[in-house]
């Protein structure tokens, strides 16, 4: 594997990948990988000759009072593990490469991005629709990948591709979980074991309403409901949103089918932690 931090070596790399007829497959992350992201790469080796990895804790995506300074880093094992698992490449710019002084220009995403993760982080999705479109112009790849884990994020990012006529297709990758459910999150690093028990409120809440989807309820309100009294039990979580919603503009529901995202988001302490299932699919 090969570690690039300058966009012209970056640039430089990635033509002599066309020119040798090679598919440029990218997996944009911000590190402290885990095995989702892991997931990611398998699938764009999957799609692709060679993959391109990203790691950079956008700045732009972070309000004033989030985690951008604690955010968990970990540069020289993500190196270890993005080479064990075949990436090609690993792109690690610095904020002055990816914001030069006097960069302004941003990208404004559509309505969809004020509701949920918007509505609790606004500018949050204007940052990474920003970041994203600078990572896809830098790398140019032929397939770029993406989580279920973060599916109003993938939703926005299909839009934008879709609305600014780009050349890359998109691959959204299933949530990788850990066996009693938790869906994998660098910021599970900051749960202490009794957090993290009550964390798991999340992934049964969303199973329970596939249960319910399963056992023939169509109802938006009963399903919601159902998500609701999993979290009120559990005792543990305070939940931000819970969002019965449509795939492609997640505007809420009456009615479910297959296609329906069930997605919460709750706190556990001062942690946000967000989940999210198709019913049609499950956890
Ligand atoms: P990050 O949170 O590091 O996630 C990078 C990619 O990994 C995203 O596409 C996310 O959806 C995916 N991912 C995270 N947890 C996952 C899981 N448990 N299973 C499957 N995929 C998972 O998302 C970002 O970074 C940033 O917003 C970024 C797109 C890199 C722009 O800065």
């Amino acid at each position: 594997m090969l570690e690039v931090s300058s966009i012209p070596e970056l640039r430089a790399w990635t033509a002599g990948q066309r020119r040798a007829g090679r598919r440029i497959g990218f997996v944009p992350t911000m590190g402290f990988l885990h095995e989702g992201h892991l997931a990611l790469v398998d699938e764009a080796r999957r799609l692709s000759d060679a993959v391109v990895m990203s790691i950079f804790v956008n700045p732009l995506q972070f309000a004033p009072a989030e985690d951008l300074a604690r955010y968990p880093r970990d540069l020289p094992r993500d190196r270890a593990l993005a080479a064990s698992r075949g990436v090609a490449l690993l792109f690690t710019p610095d904020v002055a490469t990816m914001y030069p002084p006097g960069a302004e220009t941003v990208v404004v995403p559509g309505p969809a991005a004020a509701r949920w993760e918007g509505a609790v982080r606004p500018g949050h999705f204007a940052g990474v629709l920003t970041v994203v479109a600078k990572l896809l112009n830098l790398v140019q790849p032929d397939v770029a990948v993406f989580g279920r884990k973060d599916i109003q994020q993938a939703a926005l990012i299909r839009r934008m591709l879709r609305d600014l006529d780009w050349p890359v297709e998109l691959a959204v990758a299933p949530t990788v979980r850990e066996p009693d459910g938790l869906a994998l999150s660098s910021r599970n690093s900051y749960l202490d074991p009794a957090a993290r028990t009550r964390a798991l409120a999340l992934s049964r809440a969303l199973a329970a309403a596939h249960a319910a989807y399963v056992a023939g309820e169509r109802s938006a309100a009963a399903i919601e409901r159902v998500v609701c009294d999993v979290i009120e039990v559990s005792g543990g979580l305070a939940a931000d949103y819970i969002a019965v919603v449509d795939p492609d503009r997640l505007d809420p529901l009456n009615v479910v089918s297959d296609d329906t995202i069930v997605a919460v988001a709750a706190r556990v302490g001062q942690t946000r932690l967000i989940d999210n299932i198709i019913l049609g699919v499950g956890v």
